[in-house]
């Protein structure tokens, strides 16, 4: 049978990441406040750093005043070297450690075929995003305690071709392989894994088929990825919640 979900009064009595420092960039996004949710629940103090002022006051509102004192919003941009660097820099100077980073940045894109796309749709879906992955990761992975772990969120598109959505799949695509070069280069002196998922259910796709995984138990994936030492240079593919069961019930051992 599978774990309950955590909430605020299991929490208080089980609150494995008490104490850990966890960065959740893109944390404002869809996905990532399932992401930040769950670290908060299992209670981790969770930094989200953001672009926008009004999406991290908005993330907070969403998250609640229970877990709220945990939150730590940042409104601070890293989509670039320097913006990550200070970004990362700043964390450990008010938190004292870092020790894991759950990116889920940039989202869904879908309207032109790859001969018909702007230089614009180009820069934004590929360029920046991808950019922002590759800061992020050589900003964070320097910093990451000797106990931390790496686990970027990415998307079926990155291994299946999606019509009119190939900026996605391509970044997708590149960022699958950083994190394949980061597992190589690290050589288990950190732990980088990535989730690969499916469609997922959240606030702004609040209704979908059953069977889909939701934001929130994409964040219980993430938190058992941190939990379990074992887990290291995986792909671990999320396609529904049954794949998403199977998995936390390996992890969780
Ligand atoms: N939603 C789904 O159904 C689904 C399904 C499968 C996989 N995924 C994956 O989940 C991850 C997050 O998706 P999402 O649906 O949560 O996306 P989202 O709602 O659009 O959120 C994306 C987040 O990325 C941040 N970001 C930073 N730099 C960015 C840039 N240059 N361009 C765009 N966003 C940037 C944004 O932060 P700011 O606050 O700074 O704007 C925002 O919080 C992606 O890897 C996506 O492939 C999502």
């Amino acid at each position: 049978m599978s774990t309950p979900p955590l909430s605020p009064e299991t929490q208080q009595h089980h609150a494995p990441l008490d104490g850990k420092v966890v960065v959740v960039p893109g944390g404002t996004g869809n996905v990532g406040e399932g992401i930040v949710r769950a670290f908060l629940l299992a209670g981790a103090t969770v930094v989200v750093p953001g672009r926008s002022q009004e999406r991290l006051e908005g993330l907070a509102e969403l998250i609640g005043p229970q877990l709220g004192d945990r939150l730590i919003r940042l409104p601070a941009g890293y989509g670039t070297f320097a913006e990550a660097t200070d970004l990362a820099e700043r964390i450990v100077t008010d938190h004292g450690r870092i020790d894991h980073v759950v990116p889920s940045i940039g989202g869904w894109w879908r309207g032109k075929a790859l001969w018909q796309v702007s230089e614009t749709d180009w820069q934004q879906h590929f360029v920046e995003t991808t950019t922002s992955h590759v800061a992020v990761a050589r900003a964070f992975i320097p910093r990451l305690d000797a106990d931390g772990s790496y686990t970027l969120i990415t998307g079926f598109a990155a291994r299946e071709p999606y019509p009119q959505a190939g900026i996605i799949s391509m970044h997708g695509a590149a960022v699958l392989m950083m994190r394949e070069a980061l597992s190589a280069e690290l050589r288990g002196r950190r732990r980088a894994n990535n989730l690969l998922l499916g469609p997922v259910i959240s606030r702004s796709r609040p209704n979908g088929d059953p069977s889909w995984l939701t934001a929130g138990r994409v964040g219980e994936a993430a938190v058992a990825v941190a939990l379990a030492p074992s887990v290291r240079d995986e792909s671990i593919r999320l396609g529904t919640l049954e794949e998403l069961e199977k998995e936390l019930a390996r992890m969780r051992g």
